[in-house]
């Protein structure tokens, strides 16, 4: 049985769909101190609780949900398809902590196994003290896309030229390259161009995460020239006015998948997650 986090639905909905699967029908109480209360009314002997944390109050959630699913389940599966604070990667200044690594522990706690979709860092899967699987969503970005003409696909930092040419590949053509990138803060970041050539080409930005939008707006403005611009991610989170920013740059379209739920989710990752369960 499919147990959905409440931030998870579709993508959640989708699974069960593609692996054959019932869904339970998770019961939501809040108390007057601001406290959640969740309610799994049913489960087979395999729960796959499906939960992107992409918020504290999620991550709550989905502990609770794991609980509630391990009282009756003999395997609980845990699907992170946006796993948050998984940029917290590494402390980055004495005192602080590996967040990514304090996430990992708490979740491994209630469940068997997990699944996750395109970390930040492949890395982070061995943070959790049960085994983790990391699955490779980026070529399914292709799948939205127009016909492009000359079509160059950028990721705006060296760390997402990987991303840019699955992509690439999966549209079947075209050149890649990547920006090089010095973040001063968490809304101030600074990219300065290689030297692809964008004038007059369709331009496809392509990137594992697009949160404030600074990273992309600041590449677009980098860009001479260009005849369109799309962007792609694997998670959409578009936090505040990030969209706004995408469409004040000129972007022509943004894409991406479920792993967290916009009204540009156009794709979803749930067949690539069915394939690990
Ligand atoms: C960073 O290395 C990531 O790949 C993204 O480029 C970054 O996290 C995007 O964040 P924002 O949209 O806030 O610039």
């Amino acid at each position: 049985m499919i147990v959905p986090g409440s931030a998870s639905q579709e993508v959640a909905a989708a699974l069960a769909s593609e692996l054959g699967e019932s869904l339970a029908a998770v019961e939501y109480d809040w108390f007057a101190d601001g406290e959640t209360l969740v309610r799994v009314p049913e489960t087979d002997d395999r729960a796959v609780v499906v939960a992107s944390t992409i918020s504290d109050n999620a991550h709550v959630e989905l502990l609770q949900l794991q609980d509630a699913a391990g009282q009756r389940a003999d395997e609980v599966i845990t699907v992170l398809p946006y796993m948050g604070y998984g940029r917290q990667d590494e402390s980055f200044a004495p005192g602080q902590p590996v967040s990514a690594r304090a996430m990992a522990r708490a979740i491994s706690t209630g469940t068997d196994r997990v699944v996750t979709v395109n970390p930040h860092e492949g890395s982070i899967t061995d943070f959790f003290d049960v085994p983790c699987v990391a699955v490779d969503a980026a070529g399914l970005l292709a799948d939205p896309l127009p016909e492009l003409s000359d079509p160059l696909f950028l990721s705006p930092d060296a760390g997402a030229i990987g991303l840019a040419e699955t992509v690439r590949d999966a549209h079947g053509g075209g050149d890649t390259d990547y920006f090089e990138k010095v973040r001063h803060s968490d809304t101030d970041v600074d990219v300065r161009p290689r030297d692809a050539s964008t004038t007059g080409r369709d331009v496809v930005l392509v990137d594992d995460i697009v949160s404030t939008g600074s990273t992309m707006s600041t590449a677009i403005d980098q860009l001479s020239d260009p005849d369109r611009v799309f962007v792609t991610c694997v998670h959409p989170m578009l936090a505040a006015n990030a969209r706004t920013k995408l469409a004040t740059a000129g972007v022509e379209a943004v894409y991406g998948t479920d792993t967290i739920e916009r009204a540009v989710s156009t794709v979803s990752v749930a067949p690539r997650i069915a394939d690990t369960l």
